[in-house]
């Protein structure tokens, strides 16, 4: 199965982190991109940040000005679902909840062709699950960016129970044709990459709940001797302290609350208080003016 033709337009749903970053990647493979979001000016504010990383990309001369030109003017910022319509592939990342985004599938179905290819970025929940209520459950994927997206070659495609192979051979040819090093595998919790980080993160959080060591303290053991590029504080700072959360979650449900998954009370803590990472100022660490700085 060949990969979308480059004349085929890539909707993104969802224009927050991971949004704009697999829009920036399918853009300068050469796609028309549409992107949309549910809270009004996200798109809008997704669409300018794209355009800065494009600028930064020409100024390290990593990238043409007239290449920039083209994938400024192939990218446009949709009011209304309904602007999708055109798309041969729309690859939702929205907020990791399982009935919003069976809503979100229901209502895309309505919009677009019949042929259009349907993914989701979802970093645990069940594609077979999400794709239950669709009319053409077959033409649903996983197709699963790391953080962040433009720069991390790999991408996890994702067959479900309904999945097609047509429709899992198209996603892994098109991730291919954008520059990604795509795995295939199967719908089990937490895929391949986000089951074994579990415990890289939750005994981590251990040693700090039981006053063993402090997050920089932690983070510097397996940046220095590890050979981790991040340790698990930083690193949850910079996926979301909400959505790393509501990954371990949905993991040790799906494995019937295996002790072995049991979330952190303290990340938990971190989300209640709205400090959910570098996104909103706080995680672990304060981010900002003057130095990153854990928080007592
Ligand atoms: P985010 O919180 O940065 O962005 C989510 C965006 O979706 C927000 O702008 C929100 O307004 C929008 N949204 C929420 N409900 C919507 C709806 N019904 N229709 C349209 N837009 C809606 O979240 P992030 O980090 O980009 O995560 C998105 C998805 O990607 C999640 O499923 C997450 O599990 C997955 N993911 C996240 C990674 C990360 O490192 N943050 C890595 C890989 C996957």
């Amino acid at each position: 199965m060949d990969e979308l033709s480059l004349d085929r337009t890539v909707a993104v749903v969802g224009s927050g982190t991971m949004g704009r970053g697999i829009a920036q990647v399918a853009l300068t493979a050469g796609h028309p991109v549409l992107l949309y979001d549910a809270a009004p000016g996200t798109a809008e504010r997704a669409a300018r940040a794209i355009g800065e990383r494009l600028d930064r990309l020409v100024e390290k001369g990593r990238m043409s000005a007239e290449q920039r030109a083209g994938a400024g003017a192939r990218l446009v910022a949709a009011g209304q679902l309904s602007e999708l319509a055109p798309a041969g592939l729309v690859v939702e990342a929205i907020v990791e909840d399982l009935a919003v985004k069976q809503r979100l599938f229901a209502d895309l179905e309505g919009v677009v062709a019949d042929d259009c290819l349907l993914a989701t970025n979802t970093s645990s929940l069940p594609v077979t699950a999400v794709a239950a209520p669709l009319r053409l459950p077959g033409r649903f994927v996983g197709l699963h960016f790391f953080n962040p997206a433009p720069v991390l070659p790999l991408v996890e495609v994702v067959s479900g129970a309904a999945t097609d192979r047509a429709a899992a051979d198209r996603a892994h040819a098109t991730a291919r044709a954008w520059g990604k090093t795509p795995v295939r595998c199967t719908d089990s919790p937490g895929f391949i990459v986000n089951r074994v980080a579990r415990p890289f993160y939750a005994e981590a959080f251990r040693v700090y709940e039981e006053r063993g060591a402090d997050p920089a303290t932690i983070d510097a053991v397996l940046r220095e001797s590890g050979g981790f590029a991040m340790g698990p504080f930083e690193l949850t700072d910079l996926i979301g302290q909400d959505v790393n959360e509501a990954v371990t979650t949905s993991v040790w449900t799906a494995f019937g609350f295996d002790p072995r998954f049991t979330p952190s009370l303290a990340q938990r803590q971190l989300v209640q208080s709205g400090r959910i990472g570098r996104k909103s100022g706080h995680g672990w660490y304060a981010y900002g003016e003057g130095a990153e700085r854990p928080i007592p």
